[in-house]
């Protein structure tokens, strides 16, 4: 059948095949026969001529048809509708005067059709694609394959290949290898749930999906392979936020015979190439700013502080502690801290908003505010009249306070008093709009502690995982006081997400073993789960250490994104589903008893 009845031949013949891309033609391709493939972006009927917007990957093209000179092409076009994918034979022609789009790479022409073919028709998409507008994000991602027509979708998977493209070629000069390692394998800890999958061989045995690749790139140091990379897919079965999905990618690399500089400093160059060539944005500072874990905490509240801004904690524990303010003194008597947040400029809150600003702080783990507003002549506070007028002073000399400002502080456990005010200074950051989205403020946050206490299981933990090593001198504290050991761990932060972390690697077994026992860890499980690590150490290990960065947070950075599903293909939601492939999903009977396994639902999951 002809187009002009609006069908569709199979395939599209030679005779449609493009000869150019919709982004493509300029006013010099003037008077040139051209065919244009594409979408139907947008159509306007004036009467007489329709125009259409083709568009695809690269741009969108003015197609005039006009039914004087080509009745055909205007009568297919009459019947389009947004989205069919049309092919266009027709002359370049140069917009009449007046009528040029500046914004629009072909602006300065359009293509008066001569023939038009329908290659594909379309039902009416449940979303508009030619508006930037708040779509339901349940529908865009069930439709995803049209949510990436957009061509906001199109850019951040664009500029995600150009990143991706460019981290590749900067490692293959200066000679890593890149190497795949296996998806279905063990389990690696990196602090997450694992991703089970049930072996059909090994009657109720399991592998696991990699949390990360951590072992197999300390083994191709041990193979002697040097200095490896991959970009790497990583699994893990914790709770979803806007900067976590459960597969992720990183750019995973490991290098023999390096110092924590070294891996620093190839990571900060490369950093700053990516952006200088692939961003507009603006770097805070060149070379990154270093700050300790310490510090962090003590400045910020976080070890992955947004530093667009610097609104500062301060720590007002011995001021408060010598008030009557009973609060202060039963929480500095049981460890606790007192610190303060100096909010300039607020100190015309309302009693109604700082009300909120208390509910907001008890939603951040808090049990109480306290605040005080600056006024010129006196200071109105929650506290006030537990306070002597020298105690004020003092608090606010040491805030360094100045009349119109608001001074928040917590009373608490030194992570609860931390955890609050670095998200109080989060919102006020935004609030106040210090966080300017044009800026890329990178920090590298350095001498973690090796271990933290986890207090229910009544053992160590590793904060980054349980290959880190101490810092020179510091694995004396391991049979001491281990909570003391501060490690090789080195995180990078950028704009308060943290985009990367990694580490100077254990390589001597006793050691490791070690660090496995204070983990609580019984000599028979390390053997089990981690013998073949420590047995590879026995047969000459180059001390090694490596980084893995997240590619996906820092590609949402550059594209202004707020979630890392924005510049993923196909992501998971925020409860951990694909909703466009229905995953996860039930399984025939069929194959559950072949993979032995037997679903036993939680009794509010079970069918009546
Ligand atoms: P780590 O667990 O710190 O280290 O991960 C490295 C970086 O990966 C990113 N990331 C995530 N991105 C999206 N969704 C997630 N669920 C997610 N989890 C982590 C973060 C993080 O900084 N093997 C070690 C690295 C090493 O020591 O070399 C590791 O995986 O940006």
């Amino acid at each position: 059948m002809s187009a002009a009845t609006g069908a569709a031949p199979a395939t599209a013949t030679p005779r449609w095949r493009r000869t150019n891309t919709c982004g493509s033609l300029r006013d010099t391709d003037a008077n040139r026969t051209v065919v244009l493939n594409g979408w139907v972006h947008r159509r306007r009927d004036h009467g007489g001529l329709i125009f259409i917007d083709l568009r695809d990957r690269y741009g969108l093209t003015q197609v005039v048809c006009n039914p004087e000179t080509s009745p055909q092409a205007h009568q297919v076009v009459a019947d389009a509708r947004p989205e069919y994918v049309l092919a266009v034979e027709g002359t370049v022609a140069l917009r009449p005067e007046g009528t040029e789009n500046p914004n629009l790479d072909t602006g300065a022409i359009e293509v008066l059709a001569s023939a038009v073919e329908v290659l594909s028709a379309a039902q009416t998409p449940p979303f508009y694609l030619h508006e930037e507008g708040s779509v339901d994000e349940s529908l865009r991602l069930r439709y995803r394959y049209l949510d990436l027509r957009r061509p906001r979708m199109r850019d951040n998977l664009v500029l995600r290949h150009r990143i991706v493209k460019h981290m590749r070629d900067f490692l293959d000069a200066r000679n890593f290898l890149d190497i795949e390692t296996p998806i279905v394998t063990a389990a690696t800890p990196e602090g997450a749930r694992d991703y089970l999958v049930p072996s059909r061989l090994y009657p109720g045995q399991f592998y696991a999906l990699p949390q990360s690749p951590q072992q197999f790139k300390q083994l191709l140091m041990v193979s002697g392979l040097d200095r490896y990379y991959q970009i790497a897919r990583c699994f893990r079965d914790e709770d979803q936020r806007a900067d976590r999905q459960p597969e992720f990618t990183q750019l995973d690399l490991e290098i023999s015979f390096v110092q924590r500089e070294d891996v620093m400093g190839l990571i900060e160059a490369l950093y700053i190439e990516l952006c200088e060539r692939h961003s507009e944005m603006r770097l805070l500072s060149n070379p990154f700013r270093r700050l300790t874990y310490a510090e962090a905490l003590e400045r910020y509240g976080s070890d992955r502080p947004d530093l667009r801004f610097e609104l500062p904690l301060t720590d007002i524990s011995e001021l408060a502690g010598a008030t009557e303010v009973q609060v202060f003194r039963t929480v500095l008597a049981n460890g606790g801290v007192v610190k303060a947040l100096r909010v300039p400029g607020c100190g015309d809150y309302t009693r109604r908003r700082l009300d909120e600003l208390v509910d907001l702080a008890k939603q951040f783990g808090a049990k109480g505010l306290v605040w005080l507003v600056v006024g010129e002549q006196d200071v109105r506070a929650s506290i006030r009249r537990y306070l002597r007028d020298g105690e004020v002073a003092a608090l606010l000399e040491a805030t360094e306070a100045v009349p119109g400002d608001l001074i928040l502080a917590v009373a608490d456990q030194p992570a609860v008093a931390n955890e609050v005010l670095a998200r109080l200074r989060d919102e006020f950051g935004a609030r106040l709009g210090l966080a300017d989205p044009n800026v890329l403020a990178f920090c590298w946050i350095v001498d973690f502690p090796l271990l933290e206490w986890e207090a229910d299981a009544g053992h160590w933990t590793f904060s980054h995982n349980p290959f880190c090593s101490p810092r020179p001198g510091e694995a004396q504290w391991l049979d001491t006081d281990p909570g003391r050991a501060v490690s090789n761990q080195y995180d990078l932060v950028l704009n308060g997400h943290e985009i990367g972390g990694g580490s100077i690697r254990i390589h001597q077994r006793a050691l490791q073993e070690r660090v496995f026992e204070l983990m609580g860890y019984s000599a028979e499980q390390i053997e089990r789960q981690f013998g073949h690590m420590l047995t590879a150490f026995e047969y000459g290990v180059p001390p090694h250490g490596g980084i893995a960065m997240g590619i996906d947070r820092f590609i949402a950075v550059l594209a202004g994104e707020d979630s890392i599903r924005e510049v993923i293909a196909f992501p998971k939601n925020q409860a951990a589903a694909d909703l466009l492939m229905q995953a996860p999903g039930p399984v025939s009977q069929g194959q559950l008893d072949e993979v032995h396994i037997a679903v036993r639902l939680p009794p509010d999951e079970q069918q009546p």
